[in-house]
């Protein structure tokens, strides 16, 4: 019988970084994506008198199993507890209010910005809640369960950011084939030695990720041909990329994420800070420079030649108005 812990434990994801192929990847082409491991969503579970509940300590906001059952994360709890019941052979249980826990949430991963929020906290969230219960999750597993999660937060997920911060390793990433995701996602690690000196600045425009997401929908879904084939011509930038980046070609991985920026721009994600920052960055000498994630705000990435160079773009981006640099 599964038996949940009574001393206090924690478990983490990180944040990422979309390398390329973003929006493209919803529509069943490759994306390539890294994890930030220095910048972590944690779960911490603890017990106590009351039912199951999830403060958001940053937000300063209180959702409890009893009240809150149709908030995502509250969902989320539930789902993760069933799913270990399941997996344990449990048929009955107690239902999650009955789970007398109180999860507390902090996280360093700026929120819109397209570094991988919402995933890393639904990863911290479910690795939390079924670690209570006596489970380890397994990457495919956390995976699994913040993938259901970010359907609430964002409608059309490819489920990229769920699999990135869950293996937290390098990624080749092809969604699976049907919509409803019934399928299995394609999940390659990219094994490269050295990882390319990436720059990622904040336009400090916080955009959810839905917003831009759903207009490349209602584009496609009136002119299709046009956007299916921006769509493959990303796919070819993807695929070349990945040859670089495991022959260590920065120049012309560069190349290809200047490519990636402008079809970006082409698909009405980019917007004038993100140009602003990508052509500062190019001025200063980036290999190459593109935004990252759903676009219109939020981050973008530049690769620099080397450590010093990284410092130098750093400088720069500062002075072309980015409000924080990694
Ligand atoms: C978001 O990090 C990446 C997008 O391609 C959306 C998705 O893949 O779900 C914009």
């Amino acid at each position: 019988m599964l038996m949940s812990t009574t001393s206090p434990l924690e478990r983490s994801a990180c944040a990422k970084v979309i390398l390329c192929g973003e929006h493209a990847v919803v529509y069943g082409r490759p994306a390539i994506a890294f994890p930030l491991s220095h910048l972590r969503a944690r779960a911490r579970i603890e017990p106590s008198g009351q039912s199951f509940r999830i403060l958001a300590a940053d937000l300063n906001r209180l959702y409890t199993a009893e009240h809150d059952a149709d908030r995502s994360l509250i969902r989320l709890a539930a789902a993760t507890l069933d799913f270990v019941r399941a997996t344990h052979r449990e048929q009955a249980g107690l239902p999650l209010a009955a789970l007398r826990a109180q999860l507390t949430l902090r996280s360093e991963i700026p929120a819109a910005a397209h570094l991988g929020s919402s995933a890393a906290v639904s990863v911290a969230v479910a690795r939390a809640v079924a670690a209570y219960v006596g489970h380890e999750l397994t990457p495919a597993e956390a995976s699994a369960l913040a993938f259901e999660a970010e359907k609430m937060h964002h409608g059309t997920p490819s489920g990229i950011d769920n699999t990135v911060v869950a293996y937290e390793q390098p990624v080749w990433f092809v969604r699976a084939a049907d919509e409803s995701n019934a399928g299995a996602p394609h999940i390659d690690p990219i094994p490269i030695n050295t990882l390319p000196h990436l720059v990622i600045a904040d336009t400090g425009l916080s955009t959810p990720t839905r917003i831009p997401v759903g207009d490349v929908r209602r584009g496609w879904e009136s002119t299709p041909a046009v956007y299916e084939r921006l769509f493959d011509r990303i796919a070819e930038v993807v695929n070349a990329a990945r040859q670089a980046l495991l022959a260590g070609d920065w120049e012309r991985l560069g190349r290809l994420m200047d490519d990636n920026h402008a079809l970006l721009s082409e698909l009405g994600v980019s917007c004038p800070e993100l140009d602003t920052l990508c052509e500062a960055a190019r001025r200063a000498g980036a290999l190459g420079a593109k935004l990252s994630g759903g676009g219109r705000g939020g981050n973008m990435i530049a690769l620099a030649r080397d450590a010093q160079h990284a410092a130098l773009l750093r400088e720069q981006l500062l002075v072309a108005g980015a409000k924080r640099v990694m």
